[in-house]
């Protein structure tokens, strides 16, 4: 049983493969977060101090009287504001009254096997087999009447556990939720260092570690997306732990809007982390009977580092959040038109590419931007899906045809909630786009955002696409968004509500994704944002990857491709050899073979000898397929630590077969250079398929492998296969 509770003791504990979390319930029903980290077989109370130095003279409940308990310093389980816990709150909520003193107790509880979904959000999901349990913890504040559901779900096969809140209006009046975070960890130290993936277009999540401090520090997005510049992403490690050993706490929120991630350490020097929706611009009014879900978040809990960390996520999310047909089923080698013509291309040309991707051993053909309306640049027609048929005569039917008759398949570009100011949509709704009234908007690439939390305008994108969809064989549409959201505001949205835009938009998203996935289940779906800039597991719920980054320089890929695998799997990653001359196309491959591998170039302009070389990929692609979308990532030498080289492994589940992968980014004089595997079976003996030299897992592991002499270079690379005998 995952979840047990001890009605005597009052305490909960959830156990997941590797880690237990301890709930207690206080006196006056106050609940206490008063352990998490690695399993224990205790039931509690597991000694954690309640009562701790204070502040100055805390604040302390009277009823409890004089035993010096203070919600100040307490472990609170969904710290609230105003009630004595000075910390970051997790839960604010305006009341009727116009305070926002919040304080909730236990009320009751349920467990029950599963995991339920979250109306309207994408989430994880529970397959039979995982031993997956679920606990309501249900609490109430007497006074204003916020009801409050904690609900934990724990993976009992990982060391994952996930959380969410349902906030609902139990009184008689109109409240306002100020802050509603999904999740509130206390953990009695501060001496950890939080690791966060921040970036730019085109340098998307890179490694960021530094020692907590005390006060509030943190990353968050206001930009109405994810985004580029930070992921919901952030792991506390031990101050000692590094890529393979030491406790590691990783949080990763399932939303695409603006999110927060914050860590408080106080003056006792404990932390309080939360992660959830960006209190800043929002707000939820919730009337009488009504209620409110937070996103899900997902924790993960590692003793083997950040690398176990990443493991541990990466295999949740193949298993427990990609979903559909292409979550099992080989996905099509695609070579994508955007490198190779940007808006410059016709159904002749597309033709030819199809012809030239045919011979390559290429499975399918994407169309990117440029199809529809007017579209010649980026200034125009964001809103018109109805085919160019100035570019394509005919529309897409001859154009599929011939794309099919090369045997391939052929797919499709959309930027759905984008309306260009010259579009034909824009003319005939004026008050479609995000903006608020009197101020004239920001452009983001010469284009509004498209004001998809209304349920007319997503009528209307909806039925576009539907039949340009069901109309024409088109198997994979790649999903774009390239601005950040200004000027928040919504036409029909009343004063009172505005602050409701963001996380409405978001969940427009989200129905609009939802009814495509629902309604073409065969579509291979992509998302995109201006390269990386929506790389998150919400996004991952409706399409199984996503384009990593606008940027396909293989060296600028080894930081963006390490930063993203800290939570993302391999298969998730959209990666793409394209002509891009800093190195030759054999590391172009070896870097693009750790994502979803495709090509973004112009076939034509390949010469013989690169053919020869793109033959050989695609055959290694099907090669190693198996193993490198199954298999386990360790980062043996990151580009973040190592100036010269980037060195990761991939290793089966059955640990029959490894894959080394060394980059060279600049040349080191005189390396010396041994690579110690990791994850193999030490007891079994390897082929090293190089060289032909067997040795066993135990002196791979611990003498490692010499590779001095391998891809010496500056742009070179080389890849080691091993398999066991
Ligand atoms: C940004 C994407 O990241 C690119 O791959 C491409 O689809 C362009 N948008 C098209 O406008």
């Amino acid at each position: 049983m995952p979840i047990v509770f001890d009605s005597e003791k009052r305490v909960f504990k959830l156990d997941t493969a590797a880690s237990s979390y301890v709930i207690e319930l206080y006196d006056e029903n106050y609940i206490l977060n008063t352990y998490y980290g690695a399993k224990i077989p205790d039931m509690g109370p597991v000694g954690r101090e309640k009562r701790r130095p204070n502040a100055s003279f805390s604040l302390a409940n009277p009823v409890i009287g004089e035993n010096g308990f203070t919600p100040d310093t307490a472990p609170m389980e969904y710290g609230c504001n105003g009630a004595a816990d000075f910390r970051i709150s997790a839960l604010a909520v305006r009341n009727a009254n116009g305070d926002s003193v919040t304080d909730i107790r236990y009320t009751g509880h349920k467990i029950y096997p599963g995991k339920p979904e979250i109306p309207g959000q994408p989430s994880t999901y529970a397959n039979p087999g995982d031993g997956a349990e679920t606990l309501e913890l249900y609490a109430a504040d007497a006074v204003t009447g916020v009801r409050v559901t904690l609900y934990y779900t724990v993976f009992s096969n990982y060391s994952v556990m996930t959380r969410r809140v349902r906030i609902e209006n139990a009184s008689e009046k109109v409240f306002e939720i100020e802050r509603a975070f999904s999740l509130c960890v206390d953990l009695p130290s501060m001496e950890y260092d939080m690791i966060t993936l921040y970036g730019r277009h085109c340098s998307e999540r890179n490694v960021e570690r530094r020692a907590l401090a005390h006060g509030v520090q943190g990353v968050e997005s206001k930009r109405g997306v994810s985004g580029h510049c930070q992921n919901p992403f952030a792991a506390l490690a031990e101050r000692n732990a590094g890529e393979e050993h030491g406790d590691v706490y990783g949080f990763n929120l399932v939303y695409s809007g603006n999110f927060s991630a914050l860590a408080e350490c106080d003056f006792n020097c404990t932390t309080r982390f939360i992660m959830g929706i960006n209190p800043v611009d929002f707000g939820w009014k919730l009337a009488p009977g009504e209620s409110f879900d937070t996103p899900e978040a997902v924790m993960v809990f590692s003793r083997e580092g950040l690398g176990g960390m990443s493991r541990i996520f990466h295999r949740f999310y193949s298993n427990n959040l990609i979903r559909g047909r292409w979550k099992t089923e080989k996905r099509p080698l695609l070579i994508n038109s955007w490198e190779a013509a940007y808006f410059d291309f016709d159904t002749e040309k597309l033709a030819a590419f199809a012809k030239e991707a045919k011979e390559l051993g290429f499975d399918m053909l994407v169309m990117d931007d440029g199809w529809f309306g007017k579209r010649n640049d980026d200034t125009t027609s964001l809103g018109d899906w109805f085919v160019n048929e100035e570019k394509l005569p005919g529309g897409l039917a001859p154009l599929i045809e011939r794309v099919n008759a090369e045997g391939l398949k052929f797919g499709i570009w959309y930027e759905p909630e984008m309306i260009s100011p010259d579009s034909e949509l824009f003319r005939a709704h004026p008050d479609w786009h995000v903006h608020v009234d009197g101020r004239e908007p920001m452009l983001g690439r010469n284009q509004y955002v498209l004001d998809v939390s209304r349920e007319d305008v997503r009528e209307n994108i909806w039925r576009q696409m539907y039949r340009v969809l069901s109309e024409n064989r088109i198997d994979y549409v790649k999903w774009d968004f390239n601005r950040n959201i200004s000027d928040a505001g919504s036409a029909i949205l009343p004063p009172d509500r505005k602050k409701e835009f963001f996380h409405r938009f978001i969940l427009g998203t989200y129905d609009l994704m939802n009814r495509l996935v629902t309604t073409f289940p065969d579509i291979l779906f992509e998302n995109c944002s201006g390269g990386g800039g929506r790389f998150d597991p919400a996004m991952l719920s409706f399409s199984p990857q996503i384009w990593t980054s606008d940027n396909t320089d293989p060296i600028d890929r080894l930081y963006i491709q390490f930063g993203t695998s800290m939570c993302y799997p391999a298969s998730t990653m959209g990666a793409h050899v394209s002509a891009c001359p800093r190195t030759g196309y054999e590391t172009k491959g070896n870097v693009a073979m750790w994502g979803t591998f495709g090509y973004e170039l112009d076939p034509r302009k390949l010469t013989e000898k690169e053919r020869g070389i793109v033959r050989a990929q695609v055959a290694e692609y099907h090669e190693t397929y198996d193993l490198i979308r199954n298999g386990d990532l360790y980062r043996l030498v990151s580009p973040f630590e190592n100036a010269y080289r980037a060195v990761w492994e991939i290793v089966s589940p059955e640990k029959d077969r490894a894959m080394l992968t060394l980059v060279t980014m600049r040349r080191e004089f005189c390396a010396n250079l041994t690579v110690k595997l990791r994850g193999l079976d030490p007891d079994r003996f390897y082929k090293n398929e190089t060289t032909g030299e067997v040795c066993s897992g135990a002196l791979l592991m611990n003498a490692g492998l010499q590779l001095s002499r391998a891809a010496e270079r500056d742009g070179e690379s080389c890849v080691v296969k091993f398999s066991a005998v």
